[in-house]
């Protein structure tokens, strides 16, 4: 199948780059590698709970080829002032060190750092560009970067691994354990799983994934991405960090005074949520705020599944909202500019739920809109979001995305 326009667009911008920056990738594969949404838990993979998402249509591409030497050679066009980023395979800087703090570099580093240190030997360097759309903070552009660098690696050394779930933990270990960063498995999971039109299922008990299909006689909707035009620092810099830890925190409470549980999603039982709460409310309010929204979250996430099996979108809009209201005042994870473009959306007719996407603090907010309300909500962020926050007005955008394969891989188009 051939390319969209967009990925026809940023094919002809690799080649070009490729040209003036002396990387060869005559005859090489492109791997498009998606964004995803979440429609639940959010926060909720480093609870525990169930997760269900889709990839969506914007993407990283990359064009590569493997050279026949032992280097890596890259160029971002994301990135073009950090030039080619060329290292020979297994010297890369040290994790988390200083060197790597300020360039994109550190993906690939990571990629190699890490697959090596899993036993994985790489022989073959690669040549290759790159080149995102991908909005930052909320669209999981980190994830999808390091499975699209990981894939073609594996690829270009002839090295197969079966289990994508493997494949999911190299990819949190690249974010994790070399750049630092405290992600879950969320975004690596609903990016390399997705399919087009399917939302993506994932039971972390049984680490098993299942398709679901949105149930036929569904309203039109499309899936909006509110970008604020903030930049949202690493998670390691940002409110997300404190939260896992509180979380952690709240759970060696728990686990102190007896309770059985090994995770906050292990509070499923009403009278033991009340129990915990009643015990412990009084004294650490915060925590127990923490517990407040992933316990409400979880319980709506079975109702939003069913409806979205029974294609009644209304529904999985409100529950959508609901999430939000808990991410904004007992997760306490959104952000100014997050809930601007959540109050600017939430009173247009067809607008079926909104709130902030991803990590949290800044970045972006995600609604689902009917089809023909689109134009209502691009005039109004248009019109108030500017208004609101002057100083990202030429800063903010609004993505209407599809639901897509999360990975793809074209060949003979170079
Ligand atoms: C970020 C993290 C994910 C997940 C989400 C919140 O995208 O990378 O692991 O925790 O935030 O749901």
């Amino acid at each position: 199948m051939g390319l969209t326009k967009e990925g026809q667009a940023a094919l002809d911008k690799i080649r070009r780059l490729a040209e003036d920056n002396g990387i060869d990738i005559r005859d090489g594969k492109v791997r498009r590698t998606s964004s995803r949404f979440c429609l639940g838990v959010e926060h909720g993979d480093y609870n525990g709970t169930e997760l269900f998402g889709v990839a969506t249509d914007r993407f990283i591409w990359m064009a590569y080829r493997p050279n026949g030497t032992e280097t890596i050679r890259l160029f971002s066009g994301n990135f073009p002032g950090d030039g080619v980023v060329e290292f020979k395979l297994g010297d890369v800087p040290e994790p988390k060190s200083a060197v790597i703090a300020e360039t994109w570099g550190r993906f690939p580093y990571g990629v190699e750092y890490i697959l090596r240190r899993e036993g994985y030997k790489l022989s073959q360097g690669i040549d290759g560009v790159i080149y995102g759309n991908i909005p930052g903070g909320g669209m999981s552009r980190s994830a999808s970067l390091s499975l699209n660098l990981i894939l073609s690696l594996l690829d270009a050394n002839a090295i197969e691994i079966k289990d994508k779930m493997k494949i999911v933990d190299l990819a949190q270990a690249v974010e994790n354990d070399y750049i630092g960063s405290p992600c879950g498995q969320l975004d690596q999971i609903m990016i390399l799983f997705g399919r087009e039109g399917m939302g993506t299922y994932y039971n972390p008990a049984k680490r098993s994934v299942e398709y679901v299909e949105l149930g036929a006689g569904a309203t039109d909707f499309r899936i909006v991405v509110l970008d604020t035009g903030t930049v949202r620092p690493g998670l390691e810099k940002s409110t997300y960090k404190i939260r896992r830890g509180q979380c952690e925190e709240l759970v060696s409470i728990l686990q102190k005074a007896g309770y059985k549980v090994s995770c906050l999603a292990d509070v499923k039982d009403e009278a033991l949520y009340e129990k915990i709460m009643a015990e412990f409310g009084g004294r650490y309010p915060d925590l127990c705020d923490r517990l407040k929204y992933i316990f409400a979250a979880q319980r709506r996430f079975y109702e939003m599944l069913e409806a979205w099996k029974a294609g009644d979108i209304e529904t999985v809009g409100q529950i959508f909202r609901q999430d939000g209201i808990g991410l904004r005042d007992d997760y306490k994870i959104s952000g100014p500019e997050l809930e601007t473009m959540c109050d600017i959306v939430r009173t247009i007719p067809g607008v079926l739920g909104e709130r902030m996407l991803g990590g949290g603090d800044k970045g972006a907010s995600g609604a689902l809109v009917r089809a023909e309300s689109i134009e209502a909500v691009k005039e109004a962020v248009g019109v108030a979001y500017p208004l609101s926050r002057p100083e990202f007005a030429d800063k903010y955008a609004v993505h209407i995305c599809k639901v897509v394969d999360g990975v793809k891989v074209y060949e003979g188009l170079l």
